[in-house]
């Protein structure tokens, strides 16, 4: 087993590093206090390849590896986990689900703009009364023969107000239940569709998060993903690749809050010596590295698994609830280790920790995950 990373992945990884520092951390206090959506750094992260990171050349893309795609997940989530989760849903949802089960002409129409980052895309699965009980889809898309009628809302959705392709869920067939989901492609400005006001968010306060209502949106049949009634097992296949993404969201924030503390450790002083000489501060500093490295490498395994060809539902939920409890541990403690000055903006502590919640909530909250992996180590 080789732990190393190629040459390749080397240079990614600096390249979304360097971005991270140099686009993203000036503004990143300024962007969560104002809840301000990082438009410009998103359009230059699709300039830079980021934004269609899986994405196949020939559809626009930068057509890397699902390890490249963690490795600068974890970067740009180190500095900023709002561009982070813009860029997730963007790369693991959208365009993945869209080059996996969209046909050529609705692979042409839009994974070119939505790799480049010319478009952003959303996926819509939550609603107010189906969060983790996804199976239990209100919205109800009837078939008209040519078209069908979108009637129902959507909420929690990410990039709500800045997308222009939605990848909607929704009911056709009541009775047949989740064998009647279809997946449908949206577009902003269709008549009957609604952004409802943004979320005043704990954490990720720059990403854009909205309900989404539609009455009688008419959508040609030639939005539709896939076979009539694979909407449900779209989602799913779709969310196992993007709580790998998530996971890797996790572990950015919980390294870089790690980074940040180690670092104060060094050189505030308390009792006449850096406070990383007390042991108390210096094992908090050597669980939270332990933490990292365990995250790390069961995304990594994640990753190569969805690489390889392998099944990665299994490896993908024990990546996402692993390294979203770790990115809650690490940040809480890396606040302790700053005392009152990491209760405090300027130290960037505190947003991590606030934006560390969201991990154990969205893509399949963390009680989800355990279900997913329950059933599937059960079943084996
Ligand atoms: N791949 C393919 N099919 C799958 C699957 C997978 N990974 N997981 C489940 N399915 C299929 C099942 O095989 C089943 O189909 P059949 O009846 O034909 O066998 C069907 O889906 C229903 O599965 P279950 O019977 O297991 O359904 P359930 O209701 O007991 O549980 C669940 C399903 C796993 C809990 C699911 O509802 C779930 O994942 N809930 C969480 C929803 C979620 O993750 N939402 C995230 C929204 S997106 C988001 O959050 C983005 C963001 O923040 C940035
Ligand atoms: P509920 O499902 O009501 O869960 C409430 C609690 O009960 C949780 O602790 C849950 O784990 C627990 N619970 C529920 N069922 C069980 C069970 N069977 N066993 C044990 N415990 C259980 N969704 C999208 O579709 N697209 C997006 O882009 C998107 N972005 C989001 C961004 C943000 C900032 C937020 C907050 C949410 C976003 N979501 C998005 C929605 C997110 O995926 C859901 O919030 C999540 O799946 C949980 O659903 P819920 O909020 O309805 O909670």
């Amino acid at each position: 087993m080789d732990f190393k990373l190629s040459e390749e992945h080397l240079m990614i990884q600096q390249a979304a590093r360097d971005f991270a520092q140099t686009e993203l951390l000036p503004g990143v206090i300024e962007r969560d206090e104002k809840q301000q959506f990082p438009a410009e750094q998103i359009k230059k992260m699709g300039e830079l390849g980021f934004m269609g990171m899986m994405v196949s050349p020939e559809y626009g893309g930068s057509g890397l590896d699902t390890v490249s795609y963690v490795l600068a997940m974890e970067e740009i989530s180190k500095i900023d986990a709002s561009a982070s989760v813009v860029m997730s849903v963007n790369n693991s949802l959208v365009c993945w689900g869209l080059e996996k089960f969209g046909n050529e002409e609705q692979k042409l129409k839009y994974l070119p703009r939505l790799a480049s980052g010319e478009i952003i895309g959303a996926f819509c699965l939550s609603e107010p009364e189906a969060g983790s009980d996804a199976t239990s889809q209100r919205t109800t898309a009837l078939d008209k023969g040519d078209h069908y009628l979108v009637n129902g809302t959507k909420n929690w959705i990410t990039n709500g107000g800045t997308a222009d392709v939605f990848l909607v869920i929704a009911q056709t067939y009541p009775e047949k239940g989740h064998h009647g989901i279809n997946a449908l492609i949206m577009e902003k400005g269709m008549p009957g569709f609604e952004v409802g006001p943004k979320e005043n968010k704990l954490g990720i306060r720059g990403s854009d998060t909205h309900s989404l209502m539609f009455t009688d949106v008419k959508v040609p049949k030639e939005n539709r993903i896939g076979e009539d009634g694979f909407g449900f097992k779209f989602a799913m296949k779709t969310l196992s690749g993007g709580r790998i993404g998530i996971a890797s969201q996790a572990l950015g924030i919980a390294s870089g809050a790690y980074e940040l503390a180690k670092k104060y450790s060094k050189e505030r002083k308390a009792f006449g010596t850096e406070i990383c000489n007390h042991q108390a501060i210096a094992f908090k500093l050597a669980d939270m590295y332990t933490e990292i490295e365990a995250a790390r490498l069961l995304i990594m395994k994640a990753a190569r698994d969805k690489d390889n060809g392998d099944n990665y539902d299994l490896s993908s939920a024990v990546a996402k609830v692993y390294a979203s409890k770790v990115a809650m541990d690490v940040t809480v403690e890396a606040v302790q280790i700053h005392g009152g000055y990491g209760f405090v903006k300027e130290y960037h502590v505190e947003r991590l920790m606030r934006d560390a919640k969201i991990t154990q909530i969205y893509e399949g909250t963390s009680e989800i995950q355990k279900i997913v992996i329950s059933r599937s180590i059960l079943r084996d």
